[in-house]
């Protein structure tokens, strides 16, 4: 089994390492979340010596399931400071990424979690994770195809797609609750939703963005 998990985070390193050069892909403690460790690139990458042709690369192959973003790491220190918001219950995460959120609410105590994500590389990566953190998830990759009732669903950082915005009353439709981390929509107000906290965070590893994407809101959606 090992050889296994060791062959698959090889894969992930390996096609990390055709469109950021001189990546690789180590497990990182999150410094919000040291309970959870997630394979994520190296820190150390050379950010600053890509080339256009790389820069290029990058923004073709977007792996967003390389890093730990602001939001899922809110989210997961979220869940395992309120235990009971998952304890025995099922919760969904869409658009899972490296799975930090996923991880965290199984972590907390979840009876089952079902990680959803398009990117096949996030779905191996959520995988992966689990293993390195002794978890067990289960994982999809098309969230409308899921039957299973949901007591909670999770969505971190996924609204830098504004096509993703349909998906909150969606959520409410499919669930009695909803935990949405998100620091790149102003003025979120969206029926069925409130601000439950504010917190600040940072992409792990650093990506050096703008000082408003640190500044994780959660907001909490409740069905009628
Ligand atoms: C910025 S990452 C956030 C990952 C993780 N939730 C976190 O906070 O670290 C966004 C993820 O959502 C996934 N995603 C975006 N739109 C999606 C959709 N409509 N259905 C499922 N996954 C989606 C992307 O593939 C990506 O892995």
């Amino acid at each position: 089994m090992a050889e296994k998990v060791n062959h698959h985070v090889q894969l992930l390193e390996d096609r990390l390492a055709a469109h950021i050069p001189g990546a690789r892909v180590v497990p990182t403690a999150l410094p919000q979340c040291p309970e959870l460790s997630l394979y994520l690139l190296n820190a150390d990458y050379p950010q600053h010596q890509l080339d256009a042709q790389a820069m290029q690369g990058i923004l073709n192959y977007p792996a967003y399931w390389a890093f730990c973003w602001a939001s899922g790491q809110v989210l997961a220190r979220y869940l395992l400071d309120h235990p009971v918001l998952v304890s025995g219950k099922t919760v969904l995460d869409f658009g899972c990424g490296s799975g930090v959120a996923a991880l965290a609410a199984r972590l907390a105590g979840a009876a089952r979690v079902i990680a959803c994500d398009i990117d096949p590389d996030a779905r191996l990566a959520t995988r992966c994770n689990a293993r390195l953190n002794h978890l067990e998830v289960e994982v999809c990759g098309d969230f409308s195809t899921v039957t299973a009732r949901a007591d909670l669903i999770l969505a971190a950082d996924v609204l830098y797609d504004r096509e993703n915005l349909i998906w909150l009353e969606r959520f409410l439709r499919r669930s009695p609750r909803v935990l949405v981390a998100d620091s790149r929509v102003r003025n979120f107000d969206y029926a069925g939703y409130r601000s439950v906290a504010q917190v600040s965070s940072g992409t792990i590893p650093d990506l050096e963005e703008s000082a408003e994407f640190a500044r994780v809101s959660l907001y909490e959606g409740q069905a009628d």
